[in-house]
């Protein structure tokens, strides 16, 4: 693990467990696009910081310093932080809301300046923290169509491509309603409508299951992952809930105090239990239990999805029960 490591695609964001599912099969057949990704990940990066630093005004220390980081066409990627570590501010210099003290955002290899701003926007889609910053119009149907409207397309296409987006969510019927009549859940799927609806290439969605019960956020969840696996579309999404980040992420940069503290796949990360002390983090709670059973004696090895702690507890009960002589 390393800040300059290449990304990983593990095969541990395929399945969702059940009970993080809201009990739909999310089992899917290998993914389609890894083959070309191997090629893509050496190419430029669609989004790449450097030696990023911000600083909000009248404070003294910088919210964000010297990160610098790569992510690639089609990356499924986690931003994992306690609160106050930097996350939405890194999020917001993604797509130039937030301008830099010192150091540069480039989308697709091109530097984020007041110029192409509106190219960036378009390639990099940001679903906010608090869906009340984001969805504002009177209607569903309307909140959806003003970034499409935005980019002056046709009246045909904007009507299309609201259709497809509320498809795509799950909110098809949901049109006429009023964005303040909903519930936290229905408006961050809104929100992620609204982005999906004008096609960018990359989608920053932060803290998308906050305060989400868990239903809902097994369904954002799944969202996400179909997103990615049939649109294609590269997927970075913040977080402090180290139980999500296995079922989505291939890739972790772990922030802390505006640092960018490390970047590796999730094995990687929650094999450290020192950098997750040092960043205010725990392990997943499945791999709690195997810790704990490490202390006992019991030769495992740490688990991160209920899927991988299955195989482990069967094959530790299969050698349990060959040297009791049961076959
Ligand atoms: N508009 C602002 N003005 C001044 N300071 C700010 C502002 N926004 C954030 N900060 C400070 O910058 C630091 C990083 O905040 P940020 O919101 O980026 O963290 P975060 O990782 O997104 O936290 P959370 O998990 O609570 O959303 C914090 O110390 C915060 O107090
Ligand atoms: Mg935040």
């Amino acid at each position: 693990m390393s800040i300059s490591n290449p990304p990983h695609n593990s095969d541990e964001a395929k399945n969702i467990p059940e009970e993080m599912a809201g009990r739909r099969n999310l089992k899917t057949e290998a993914s389609p696009e890894k083959a070309d990704k191997a090629s893509e990940i050496s190419g430029t990066p669609i989004l790449e910081v450097r030696d990023l630093c911000h600083r909000y005004p009248h404070l003294e220390s910088n919210a964000l310093d010297k990160i610098n980081l790569k992510i690639f066409k089609g990356e499924r990627v986690a931003v994992l932080g306690a609160n106050g570590a930097g996350k939405s501010t890194l999020f917001k210099h993604l797509n130039g809301i937030l301008r830099p003290l010192s150091g540069e955002v480039l989308v697709k290899g091109e530097k984020v300046t007041k110029k192409n701003v509106r190219m960036c926007r378009e390639a990099v889609g940001i679903v906010f923290q608090d869906p009340d910053d984001q969805v504002l119009a009177p209607s569903v149907e309307e909140d959806i169509a003003f970034g499409p409207i935005n980019m002056g397309l046709s009246r045909e296409e904007v009507e299309n491509r609201v259709k497809e987006a509320l498809e795509m969510v799950g909110l098809t019927g949901f049109e006429e309603r009023a964005p303040h009549h909903l519930s936290g859940g229905q408006k961050k799927l809104v929100a992620i409508a609204g982005i999906l609806a004008m096609r960018p290439e990359v989608i920053v969605l932060d803290e998308p299951t906050a305060g989400l019960d868990p239903l809902s956020s097994a369904r954002i969840l799944e969202l996400i992952l179909k997103m990615n696996r049939e649109l294609g579309i590269t997927m970075l999404l913040s977080t402090h809930d180290v139980d999500v980040v296995p079922y989505f992420a291939e890739r972790v940069f772990v922030l802390h105090h505006g640092r960018l503290e490390a970047d590796g796949s999730p094995g990687d990360i929650f094999n450290d239990p020192e950098l997750l002390r040092k960043a205010h983090l725990r392990l997943p709670r499945v791999a709690e239990v195997f810790e704990m059973l490490q202390q006992e004696g019991v030769n495992v090895s740490i688990q991160i999805t209920a899927e991988t702690a299955r195989d482990e507890i069967l094959r530790v009960i299969g050698s349990g029960q060959k040297t009791a002589g049961i076959e």
